[in-house]
């Protein structure tokens, strides 16, 4: 039911999170700049160039909280993860401190161990006598998790938790708010603990901890505080998303066997197909409160209101993207906003792109012919992060 620029829409619908992108096709076409009441009023633009203003605009759009659902300023307990959730001047003091440890060069330290993550993943799926693999929850979900974990000098014996944790904060606790606080509250003591302890026995200088330990804003040291936060945005920032990524990636070359193919004849396109399935199927829906009453397109918003930045939308936008559904493999100019746009461009775009890149060239050589189970549904979970929940496989050699 549509009145203006008003439309009973829900962002978890799970029609919607199945196949997302025939209702942004139509709502980029017929209404652009659409409102739903539906999670507290969500006003939601459709195309790219409407999204990409707002995420420049800083002055109009904070990203005091950048939750697609859940309280507003006023309204409860926002979640904090510094550089996120800050707007200039601050958050680019906190983003250039972040910046060397996911550099290109600091990231291609960690490609070596990510290979050995990837491959030990690999080794037990190929050991299975029947083929059958699910690439979410044997594979896709378990890569960045141990990386990050690695990354951050914490036990991989912790990954089932840290999984937990980005369940709950991101999925379960998108509607239950009782469950998101009761697991940020058991990362951020997680993480209070983690850097106490660095402090009292510092890590390896190139322990991301021991750094943030150790860095200066102005001459001093960071909040203990901040440091939580930045830690907790790493967990949360780079974990599903990642894998949601891998496991799009996955279901796309067992849906598109000329994909497939044409990947294993010529690998050389490997970084053009990466950025082509990036934007195809970019999982992160972002959101900004507005600071001050503007518009956008034309059409009023009001100080306090929420506004999300559907990437995934922008990134099929016809006005931009010729061929916007398709997958063109060697595409060569990409714009795509996948890790979004403005100055809170995603800060572990490199390390993602390692990690997708590291994953599918391990996947393929392993398994060069695979297809979607005929027995067992393909899952998905939407909101903030649209990712395959299962995926199940049958693969073959
Ligand atoms: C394919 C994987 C990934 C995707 C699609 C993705 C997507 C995004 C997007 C859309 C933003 C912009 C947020 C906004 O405008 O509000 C962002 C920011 C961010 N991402 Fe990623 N991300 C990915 C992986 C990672 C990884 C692996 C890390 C690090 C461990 C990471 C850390 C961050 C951080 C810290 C920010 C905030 C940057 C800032 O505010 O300056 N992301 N990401």
């Amino acid at each position: 039911m549509a009145t203006g620029h008003s439309i009973d829409f829900d962002i978890f619908d799970p029609d919607f999170v199945r196949d997302p992108y025939p209702v942004y096709d139509r709502l980029r076409a017929e209404t652009p700049v659409m409102h739903t009441e539906r999670w507290g009023g969500q006003w939601i633009p459709t195309r790219y160039a409407d999204i990409e203003a707002i995420t420049r605009d800083t002055d109009h759009f904070s990203s005091i909280t950048v939750s697609v659902v859940g309280p507003k300023p006023g309204e409860g307990p926002l979640l904090i993860g510094p550089p996120a959730t800050l707007d200039p001047p601050i958050h680019g003091e906190v983003r250039r401190l972040l910046l060397p440890a996911f550099s290109v060069a600091a990231i291609k330290e960690v490609e070596p161990l990510t290979r050995t993550i990837v491959r030990e993943l690999i080794a037990d799926l190929a050991a299975r006598a029947d083929g059958r693999v699910d690439a979410a929850t044997d594979f896709a979900q378990h890569v960045p998790v141990r990386v990050i974990a690695a990354m951050l000098g914490i036990p991989v014996a912790l990954e089932a938790t840290f999984t937990d944790w980005v369940d709950r904060i991101l999925k379960v606790g998108a509607d239950q708010p009782e469950v998101l606080n009761t697991a940020a509250r058991e990362v951020r003591a997680y993480f209070a603990g983690l850097v106490d302890e660095r402090r009292a026995d510092p890590g390896p200088p190139d322990d991301l901890i021991t750094y943030l330990i150790g860095a200066r804003i102005d001459g001093a040291p960071l909040d203990r505080k901040y440091i939580i936060g930045i830690l907790f945005v790493l967990l949360l920032a780079g974990i599903d998303t990642t894998w949601s990524s891998i496991g799009s990636s996955l279901w796309h070359l067992a849906t598109h066997p000329e994909d497939r193919e044409r990947l294993l004849a010529e690998p050389e396109l490997l970084p053009t197909a990466i950025e082509e399935l990036l934007r195809l199927y970019s999982p992160a829906t972002m959101a900004r409160i507005v600071r001050e009453d503007t518009e956008i397109d034309g059409v009023p918003v009001f100080a306090g209101q929420r506004v999300l930045l559907p990437f995934p939308s922008a990134n099929r936008d016809p006005e931009v993207f010729d061929r916007p559904h398709e997958a063109v493999l060697d595409r060569e100019i990409n714009r795509h906003s996948a890790f979004g746009l403005g100055i809170h461009r995603c800060l572990g775009s490199n390390l993602a792109r390692m990690e997708l890149r590291v994953a599918l060239e391990e996947w393929l050589v392993a398994f060069p012919s695979f297809g979607l189970d005929p027995d067992l549904p393909v899952t998905w979970t939407g909101g903030q992060i649209r990712s395959a929940k299962t995926l199940p496989l049958v693969v073959g050699r």
